[in-house]
């Protein structure tokens, strides 16, 4: 079974009393309603450390949308579940709303260059959100570890970038997306999409590791990319939000592969938004 910790203060007395031991500590922050992806990253954890923390809280600073955050689903029972059924000792942190941000909560953490662009163009306030939640919850833990997806690619190098700025002690550890069979990567949005538009949805990563072969072989970026978006709105998506490539290191825009890369996407299909993003290797 998970032990359910509601309470910052009882966090902190669990985490001194694993540190007195000697334990070591990771830590998996997430929004719950938990998947595939997110059970890899707690076994990550669980092969680096003795003792892991999974956190659950629906952030409501870093949602756009009254509407999105309303829709996104709430399962902490069978979350907790999931958990127990990967092991012993597992403690799944789960404060509310005003544990998180009691009356009064006035400050925020921004991460400039980064966070902006991409997702923080088209979701403004987001990175920020995720910013001032993903800061207080390291502090928290008291981690040696903390385990985020390749899949939030900018989220990643966010965090990456909070951590090292504020010297915060803990170990930012990326893993790789996770997938279902057709490719498309796995996310909690996905059970929103219909079945039509389930199966026309892996046009998404398929375009992504196609342009990625090509600009590795050396075709012409501009060319790569109209055309991969093209892909895309054929397959029945409404809207490319962007498909942009860009440098791996700080995400800085990139005219050509000539360094490791990343080409990082957002797409709208059945009003639900995708995003997905592959590594490019230096043509
Ligand atoms: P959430 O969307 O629940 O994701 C939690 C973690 O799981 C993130 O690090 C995310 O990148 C990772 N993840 C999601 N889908 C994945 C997949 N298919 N493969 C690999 N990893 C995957 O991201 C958040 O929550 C929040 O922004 C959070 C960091 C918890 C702050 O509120």
């Amino acid at each position: 079974s998970v032990d359910i910790v509601r309470s910052v203060a009882e966090l902190r007395a669990r985490v001194a009393d694993w540190r007195s031991e000697g334990a070591r500590i990771a830590v998996v922050p997430t929004m719950g309603a938990l998947h595939e992806g997110h059970l890899t990253l707690v076994r990550e954890a669980m092969a680096r450390a003795e003792r892991v923390v999974t956190t659950l809280f629906v952030n409501p600073r870093q949602f756009n949308s009254a509407a999105d955050l309303a829709a996104y689903p709430r399962t902490e029972e069978s979350d907790a579940r999931k958990l127990a059924a990967l092991g012993e000792g597992l403690v799944l942190f789960a404060p509310d709303g005003d544990e998180m941000y009691p009356p009064g909560f006035s400050t925020g953490v921004s991460v400039a260059g980064v966070g902006e662009g991409l997702c923080g163009a088209g979701r403004p306030g987001h990175f920020d959100g995720v910013a001032t939640v993903v800061t207080k919850l390291l502090l928290i833990a008291g981690a040696d570890a903390a385990m985020f997806g390749e899949k939030d690619f900018q989220q990643l190098q966010v965090v990456r970038r909070l951590a090292s700025d504020l010297n915060l002690p803990t170990e930012i550890v990326g893993c790789a997306t996770v997938r279902e069979p057709d490719g498309l990567a796995l996310s909690s949005r996905n059970v929103r999409l219909s079945a039509e538009a389930r199966l026309q949805a892996a046009a998404l990563p398929r375009a992504l590791f196609a342009a990625a072969r090509r600009l590795e072989a050396g075709d012409p970026p501009a060319a790569v990319l109209a055309e991969g978006e093209a892909a895309i709105l054929a397959a029945g998506f409404a809207r490319v939000e962007y498909l942009e490539l860009r440098a791996e290191e700080a995400l800085a825009p990139l005219a050509a592969p000539d360094r490791p890369a990343r080409l990082l996407a957002a797409a709208w299909i059945d009003e639900v938004r995708l995003i997905d993003n592959v590594p490019v290797a230096p043509a």
